[in-house]
C-alpha cells in the first residue's frame, strides 16, 4: 500500500454570475487525477502556473473541498473530515507555501511562528518548548538569536528555512512543499532544496514537491507527475520523464527548463523554437474536442501517457506484435 493514493479527484470551483449570484459555471481546476506517494520519497508534481498543482496540494492536506473521487492515506479517505480527526491527519501532513513572507504571521515572532504546530499538537512544557525550537533552528541552519526576531528582519531565504523547521516541527509524515523555491535567487535555490533532501533523509518525510520548472524538479524526484488544464497528461520515474519524454506538453516544459552555459545558449534556444513549433502545429491532437487530455495509458510498468487514442492503438498494437 502506498503512504497516498489519489483515486480521480475532482476539484471544480463553482463560478457565480447575475443578479441572484447564482452557480451559472464551474471552474474545472482539477479533472480527475491518480497517483501515488511511497514512504520517504519525493513526488513531483509539475505544471504550469494556473494548471492546478496548487489545488491538488491543498486537496491533500485538506484545505479544499472535493468535489469527488478518494484521497487514500495509509488505506484511509482522508477526504471525510471525520477521518482526518480520527487519523491526526493535520499533525502527520504540513505545508511549506512559496511565499514565506505571506505565509508567516508578520507579527509573531521566530519563537511563537515555530512553536505554533508544536502547542497545537505536542502540549510541552515551555522549557521543553523553547529546546525544541532551538533544535529545529539548528536542523535548518539558523541561529539561536532568531528566536526574537520578526520574519521580515530574514532574508526570502531565510524564511523558506524558517516555513521549513515549522513544517518539521511536530515531525511529520508527509510534507506539501507548493513551488517552496520558486521565490528564491537560484544560488539560494540550491541551499534550501539540499537541506530540504537532508531533513527527508533524516527524518524519513514524503515530499509532494510541486512545481512550475522541470529543472527545480529534476534533483529532487523519484517520480513525477506532468499536470496541464488540470489533468495529468503523464507520469512516470526521473528517467521517463527526463530522457524518455512522450506527451508534447512535457516536451514543451523540458525545453523550457531555464540553462546556465552561456556558449550553449544559442543552441538551446534554436531547439527551444523548434519545440514550440511543433507544440504549435500538433496540439489540437494531444486534446479532445473540449480541450481535456486524453486518458493515461501504460507504455511500460512505470510510465504513463495521455496519447491521442490513434498514437495508442498504433503502440498496443506493436506490443500485440512483438509478444507473438
Ligand atoms: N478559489 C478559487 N475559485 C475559483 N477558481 C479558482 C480558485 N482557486 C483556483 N482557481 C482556478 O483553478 C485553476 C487552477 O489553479 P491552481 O490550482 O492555483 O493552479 P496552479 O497552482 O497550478 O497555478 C486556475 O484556473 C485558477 O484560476
Ligand atoms: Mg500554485
Amino acid at each position: 500500500m502506498s503512504l497516498v493514493e489519489i483515486k480521480n479527484l475532482k476539484v471544480h470551483y463553482p463560478i457565480r454570475s447575475g443578479f441572484w449570484n447564482r452557480i451559472t459555471d464551474e471552474v474545472p481546476a482539477v479533472d480527475g487525477i491518480s497517483f501515488n506517494i511511497e514512504a520517504g520519497e519525493t513526488y513531483g508534481l509539475v505544471g504550469e502556473s494556473g494548471s492546478g498543482k496548487s489545488t491538488t496540494g491543498k486537496s491533500v492536506v485538506g484545505l479544499e473541498k472535493v468535489t469527488s473521487g478518494q484521497i487514500l492515506y495509509n488505506g484511509h479517505d482522508i477526504t471525510r473530515r471525520n477521518n482526518r480527526r480520527k487519523l491526526d491527519y493535520n499533525h502527520d501532513v504540513q505545508m511549506i507555501f512559496q511565499d514565506s513572507l505571506s505565509s508567516l504571521n508578520p507579527r509573531k515572532r521566530i519563537e511563537d511562528i515555530i512553536a505554533e504546530p508544536l502547542r497545537n499538537f505536542e502540549h510541552l512544557s515551555k522549557q521543553d518548548e523553547k529546546l525544541r525550537v532551538l533544535q529545529l533552528l539548528d536542523i535548518v541552519g539558523l541561529d539561536a538569536d532568531a528566536l526574537y526576531k520578526y520574519p521580515h528582519q530574514f532574508s526570502g531565504g531565510q524564511r523558506q528555512r524558517i516555513g521549513v523547521a515549522r513544517a518539521v516541527a511536530t515531525n511529520p509524515k508527509l510534507i506539501i512543499a507548493d513551488e517552496p523555491v520558486s521565490a528564491l535567487d537560484l544560488s539560494v535555490q540550491a541551499q534550501v532544496l539540499n537541506f530540504m533532501k537532508k531533513i527527508q533523509r533524516d527524518f524519513g518525510i514524503s515530499y509532494l514537491f510541486i512545481s512550475h520548472d522541470l529543472g527545480v524538479v529534476r534533483h529532487m524526484c523519484t517520480n513525477l507527475a506532468i499536470m496541464n488544464r488540470g489533468r495529468l497528461v503523464e507520469i512516470g520515474t526521473c528517467d521517463d520523464i527526463y530522457n524518455h519524454p512522450l506527451h508534447i506538453y512535457t516536451k514543451r516544459l523540458l525545453a523550457a527548463i531555464p540553462r546556465t552555459d552561456v556558449s550553449q545558449r544559442a543552441a538551446h534556444r534554436a531547439s527551444r523554437l523548434a519545440v514550440e513549433e511543433i507544440y504549435r502545429e500538433q496540439q489540437d491532437k494531444y486534446y479532445d474536442d473540449n480541450g481535456r487530455a486524453y486518458p493515461l495509458v501504460a507504455v511500460s510498468p512505470t510510465h504513463q501517457v495521455a496519447l491521442p487514442p490513434d498514437i495508442a492503438q498504433q503502440l498496443a498494437h506493436q506490443e500485440s506484435e512483438a509478444d507473438v
